[in-house]
């Protein structure tokens, strides 16, 4: 295929991808927009594989089949709720191809640059294995911390700001070192020594993030990805992958910014890896303590069934228990008697961005009865009954009253404001974040214990 059809073919992939991006800004565009980027990337396949730079078929041919095999496999087995996980890993897998292609280049006796260009070269590879390096480790991290594989506490050491200043001074020492070598060999140690720094750095800034915070780990590491897919573009010289990588990289700051501003967290402090996590590790949370009243599926229906206006706030565990539909069913039997019926979204309820967003587009809630938080947060005194479904850390009061918690200055989902509040759980255990919820002991808040889609499953039967 000739360069300047590949270069059309990559042109129009680039506008495809951005297509894609804004499509997925809305619920009722994202399929398209979904669609938009997968027929992009396959004119992208395409263009790259049928362009001159490719010659060994068979390695290619080696690598798609067998990514392909995995990637499908892997898909189907993942569930929704387990996608957090698998999006962190994946995500390790962009910072360890920038990796080896930063190496892979270096090594290429083919890629003989001489002056500026050489220079150039140089800080392309040494930036690209900088990122990718710690792309690569910091997504090893968050994936097991998301499957909990490793505890979601934050592990703080002494003097950490201190350690990340001495890495990254010795990285531009190292940097300069790379640049000025004359032979294979004395560009070795810098690149060395630096990769490891980079390792090092990826673990140390996600162990340092507590549990509540994840959610801003992983757009953070959406955002990292992108600019360690941007430098392997100039590594290789590929116009697509710089744009693409660029694309992912900079809606991944601004989806990292927005979730900030969701959590009330500083966004310069996550970029940095530092992350302000107030009170999270010497926790001095009030100690939450009272009697939760229990509740019946007869009751509930009776309270649902006389009120005029009821809001629904879902959180991970409607997720894990899958009650979607059941909740869909008993929105639509509630709308049918008259009822005002909404739901209220966290921007961080569930375990990634958007969560509950698609589980109730998949149990056709319609879109315009879904508000996010900051559209009903001042509702709740107009709202009778609002039943939470297995959500807690974004429902918690002492994100706001309690200045000791880990989730202290969260903006939460103000239920407690409503008539009356159910909240539908199996137990009493805390949320993601493993911190208390006084909301369980107020005087107008029901516990309505068990798995979320028997009860809802019940409810829908006793509305019926
Ligand atoms: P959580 O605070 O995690 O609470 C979920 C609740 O669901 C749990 O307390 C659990 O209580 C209940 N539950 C679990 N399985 C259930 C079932 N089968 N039936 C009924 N209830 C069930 O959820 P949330 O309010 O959605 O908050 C999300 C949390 O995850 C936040 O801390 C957030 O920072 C974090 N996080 C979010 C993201 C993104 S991007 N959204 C990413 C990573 C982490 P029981 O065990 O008592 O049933």
């Amino acid at each position: 295929m000739s360069e300047g059809l590949v270069n059309s073919i990559y042109l129009g992939a680039a506008i495809l991808f951005i297509l894609a991006l804004s499509g997925l800004s809305s619920n009722e565009n994202a399929r398209r927009g979904n669609l938009y980027g997968m027929f992009g990337m396959a004119l992208a396949i395409i263009a790259t594989v049928f362009s001159d730079a490719v010659t060994n078929y068979w390695v290619i041919l080696i690598c798609m089949g067998s990514g392909s095999v995995l990637g499908l496999v892997l898909a189907r087995r993942v569930k929704m709720t387990q996608m957090p996980q698998l999006v962190a890993i994946l995500h390790s897998l962009v910072g360890l191809a920038a990796m080896s292609v930063g190496y892979a280049t270096y090594l290429d006796p083919e890629m003989n640059f001489q002056g500026a260009e050489k220079t150039i070269h140089d800080i392309e590879v040494y930036l690209g294995i900088y990122i990718g390096a710690m792309t690569f480790s910091g997504s090893v991290i968050a994936f097991g911390k998301l499957s909990a594989l490793i505890n979601s506490r934050p592990v703080l050491l002494p003097g950490r700001h201190m350690i990340n200043l001495i890495m990254f001074l010795v990285v531009i020492y190292y940097g300069t070192e790379f640049v000025n070598a004359q032979t294979l060999a004395d560009a070795y140690i810098p690149l060395i020594v630096m990769t490891v720094i980079a390792l090092v750095f990826g673990i140390h800034m996600v162990i340092a993030i507590g549990g509540a915070d994840m959610p801003v780990v992983i757009s953070m590491l959406n955002s990292y990805s992108g600019w360690a897919a941007a430098a392997t573009g100039f590594m290789l010289s590929n116009d697509l992958l710089i744009v693409t990588g660029a694309l992912v990289g900079s809606s991944g700051a601004i989806l990292s910014y927005i979730m900030c501003n969701a959590m009330n967290r500083n966004f310069f402090s996550v970029i940095a890896g530092g992350f302000g996590t107030p009170g999270s590790a010497s926790s001095t949370s009030a100690a939450v303590t009272g009697e939760a009243v229990s509740t019946s599926v007869e009751e509930v229906a009776q309270l649902l069934s006389s009120a005029k206006k009821v809001m629904i706030v879902p959180g991970y565990g409607m997720a894990m228990a899958q009650a979607q539909r059941a909740v869909s069913d008993v929105s639509r039997i509630l709308m049918g008697k008259g009822v005002n019926v909404i739901f209220g979204i966290h921007p961080v309820a569930g375990r990634m961005p958007g969560h509950m967003n698609v589980l109730l587009a998949e149990a056709k809630v319609p879109y315009d009865v879904v508000f996010e938080m900051d559209e009903v947060n001042d509702d709740f005194p107009n709202v009778d009954v609002t039943l939470v479904i297995g959500a807690n850390d974004t429902v918690n009061p002492s994100a706001l009253d309690d200045p000791g918690s880990p989730i202290s200055g969260m903006p939460v989902l103000e239920v407690w404001k409503s008539k009356v509040t159910v909240v539908l759980k199996r137990s009493m255990a805390p949320g993601y974040a493993g911190v208390d919820n006084p909301l369980f002991y107020k005087d107008n808040t029901r516990m309505l214990f068990g798995d979320a889609k028997t009860n809802m499953d019940e409810l829908v039967k006793a509305l019926g």
